[in-house]
């Protein structure tokens, strides 16, 4: 049993000091920026575009345009930026073709914002979002699809959420995401058709509320020597036609973890109808029997299957454009269809896969 000894520690939504209404788990607390800077250029750069807003920290970032930015090289973030994609004309704003980085910065609150790096990336070693060795960083309603290296990179990240998000189709590794370091929470996200890292994590972990389709291998820890705590609730696994072994939604978690597990689902029989059955025994970790962070049991307030619902109708970037309706209708087979990809091309969407904005 851990002493608490703060807000952080409970990791708790407190009733001030939020990122944003609703924020939770231990991103939560980023303020992001003040400043208020309207992107008003779709270009890769120059004034009045995305690369311009966030190459100065401090600011507040809104949208008078919608639409795909494509990227000629990564955009590096400055620390204590926020990027309000939601305030974007119908239908909305993304990026493609490079990686958005918050590496080794702080502070950042990004929603709202579609990032599909996709194979126009030249650099096999970038991901759709690299948060390496950031603190107090908060992802809300993003969608990241058609990730290279990984489609969220953060190992040495420390106080990171990513919430209501969609991290599906990562091509190259097609790996999900990859964080080290921590505390990290992952709240009512859409892991869809990946290889493995949904996520990885070497870190102390709440995992709540999550919806995973079609995967090889899930929740991963990959036999750190490392020993992290991991508070499992209310996660929805469901195999796909690319699933080779169902028992792998926990991947790799030996005896030096430690995790408290509970109403978590594993549909395993690829038949077309939300079910299954039971998933709380994570690999070989030791059981907790309370969640090893008190504020878990206070986000997760859905089920399994209210997770799946809920999850389905509001995660990712709204509107919902074209490609996040693909990722959606795949997961609705519930077993049937779904394939790891090797290029966004493969979805057959227009824009040689990446939609349109
Ligand atoms: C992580 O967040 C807590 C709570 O806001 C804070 O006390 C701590 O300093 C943060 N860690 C880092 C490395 O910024
Ligand atoms: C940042 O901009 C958003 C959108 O206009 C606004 O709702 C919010 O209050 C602003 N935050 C700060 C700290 O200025
Ligand atoms: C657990 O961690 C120790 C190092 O602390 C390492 O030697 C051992 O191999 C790890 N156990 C497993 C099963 O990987």
């Amino acid at each position: 049993m851990r002493v608490l000894i703060s807000a952080f520690a409970i990791g708790l939504p407190l009733v001030s000091g939020l990122a944003f209404t609703g924020a939770v788990g231990f991103g939560s607390f980023a303020t992001g920026g003040t400043e208020a800077y309207v992107v008003t250029s779709l270009a890769d750069s120059g004034t009045g575009t995305l690369r311009d807003a966030t190459s100065v920290s401090g600011r507040n970032i809104t949208f008078s345009v919608p639409g795909y930015i494509v990227l000629e090289s990564p955009i590096s973030l400055s620390s204590d930026t926020t990027i309000n994609g939601q305030t974007a004309p119908s239908p909305g704003i993304g990026v493609m073709g490079r990686e958005i980085s918050a590496s080794s910065k702080s502070n950042i609150i990004i929603r709202n914002l579609r990032m599909r790096q996709g194979s126009m990336e030249t650099d096999d070693t970038k991901s759709a979002f690299n948060m390496g060795d950031a603190t107090n960083i908060i992802l809300d309603h993003c969608s990241i699809e058609y990730g290279v290296y990984d489609s969220v990179d953060a190992v040495g990240a420390v106080n990171v959420t990513v919430s209501n998000s969609i991290i599906a189709f990562p091509i190259g590794q097609q790996f999900g995401a990859h964080l080290e370091t921590g505390p990290a929470t992952w709240y009512r996200n859409l892991w869809v058709s990946a290889h493995n890292r949904q996520p990885l994590t070497k870190a102390n972990t709440q995992y709540i509320n999550n919806v995973v389709y079609n995967y090889q291998a899930a929740y991963t820890v990959a036999d750190t020597s490392g020993d992290f705590s991991h508070d499992l609730i209310g996660n929805y696994f469901i195999t796909g036609p690319s699933t080779t072994s169902a028992s792998d939604a926990y991947y790799q978690i030996d005896d030096n973890q430690s995790a408290y597990a509970s109403g978590n689902l594993l549909d395993s029989n690829k038949n077309g109808v939300l079910d299954g059955s039971a998933a709380n025994t994570i690999g070989s970790a030791k059981v907790l029997s309370s969640p090893w962070n008190s504020g878990s049991a206070a986000i997760a307030s859905l089920t399994a299957q209210q997770a799946y619902t809920t999850v389905l109708a509001g995660v990712g970037a709204s509107p919902r454009d074209s490609v996040d309706a693909y990722v959606i209708s795949i997961v609705e087979s519930l077993g049937t269809e779904g394939a790891i990809i090797g290029s966004q091309a493969d979805t057959g969407l227009a824009n040689d896969g990446y939609g349109t904005l």
